[in-house]
């Protein structure tokens, strides 16, 4: 049998999708992407089902396919049910595959996906019966799974026989047209959205990417406080910012809560205080980000060679 691509699985026009960022990847981030060809995402971490429900709203009324992603560390199993039985692609990343989270979601209507940093990972996702492998290499932005870079593990993951999507380090078109010839059908791009227009991403954050290149990320634990010994790829200025910093750094929404310093959470647009010193997670792509730019121009650009 041959192995479907994942525009033919997923129902969308273009082998891209929008990688499920927390607080950043909005809702409208996630719509205008799939409104653009690729497959718009959501993060799940930490959202209540009523603002989830709202947030489908939304991506319900462009008629294309989204999904919506989820962190095995924070998993609430109600809310991964309801988001299997609306979402055309639930995910998961950051813990061992699980079947009967499969089964749970597959029994909703939905196709389930797993990003994974090793072979080991992607032959344990592929057993636990997901429908798509995200290989997340190294070069990644935000918390990175594994240890090697993109090309080592997609060349261990040839036998795979499910689609498989290439993430971390994906800056322009000649990286994507490279990733898709190889065992990958698609690309997964987080770091260049965050300079989409429809991101909920903080200005400071959006200038420090435009002025970075990947010689300016570095992997570490440091940003701890919520998420434990859990490596992620930031831009050092925001690590450096962070170790001379007052704590509190910062404080976030309505009600300007504090966030601690070395929280996990990276600064939206409704921050203030010190947010040079909360995560600016970004991958070896930042090299690609050098404006601000709407969602559908990044996906035109960055799909203009396949
Ligand atoms: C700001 C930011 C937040 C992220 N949050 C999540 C998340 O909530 N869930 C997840 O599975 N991956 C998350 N990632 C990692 C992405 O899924 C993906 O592996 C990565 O963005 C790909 O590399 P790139 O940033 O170089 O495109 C995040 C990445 C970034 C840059």
């Amino acid at each position: 049998m041959t192995t479907p691509s994942f525009t033919d699985l997923v129902g969308c026009a273009l082998p891209l999708q929008l990688a499920g960022m927390g607080g950043v990847s909005t809702a409208e981030l996630a719509a205008a992407v799939s409104e653009a060809g690729g497959l718009g995402m959501i993060g799940a971490a930490g959202v209540p089902i009523d603002m989830l429900g709202g947030m489908f709203e939304t991506l319900e009324a462009t008629g294309e396919p989204f999904g919506v992603n989820f962190l095995m560390p924070f998993l609430d199993p109600e809310t991964f049910k309801f988001a299997a039985g609306q979402a055309r692609v639930v995910e998961l990343f950051y813990g061992d595959p699980d079947r009967s989270l499969v089964e749970i979601a597959h029994a909703q209507g939905a196709l389930v996906s797993w990003q994974v940093g090793s072979a080991e990972e992607a032959n344990a996702a592929r057993r636990a019966g997901c429908d798509i492998i995200v290989a997340q290499g190294i070069e990644a932005g935000g918390h990175v799974r594994g240890r090697d870079d993109l090309e080592t593990l997609l060349n261990a993951c040839t036998d795979l026989a499910t689609p498989i999507v290439a993430a971390g380090g994906i800056a322009g078109p000649e990286d994507v047209e490279v990733a898709i010839d190889s065992p990958a059908s698609a690309v997964r791009i987080g770091t260049r959205f965050l300079a989409a227009t429809e991101a909920n991403v903080h200005p400071t954050y959006v200038d420090a990417l435009i002025a970075a290149k990947r010689s300016d990320t570095v992997i570490t634990t440091e940003f701890d406080v919520g998420w434990p010994n859990a490596p992620a790829r930031v831009l050092r200025s925001s690590l450096e910012a962070a170790r001379k910093s007052d704590d509190p750094c910062a404080t976030v929404g309505e009600q300007q809560w504090p966030v601690q310093r070395f929280s996990t959470l990276p600064p939206t647009k409704d921050a203030r205080g010190n947010v040079a010193a909360m995560p600016h997670y970004a991958g070896f792509s930042v090299d690609g980000v050098v404006k601000r730019q709407s969602a559908k121009e990044i996906v035109e650009e960055l799909c203009r060679r396949v």
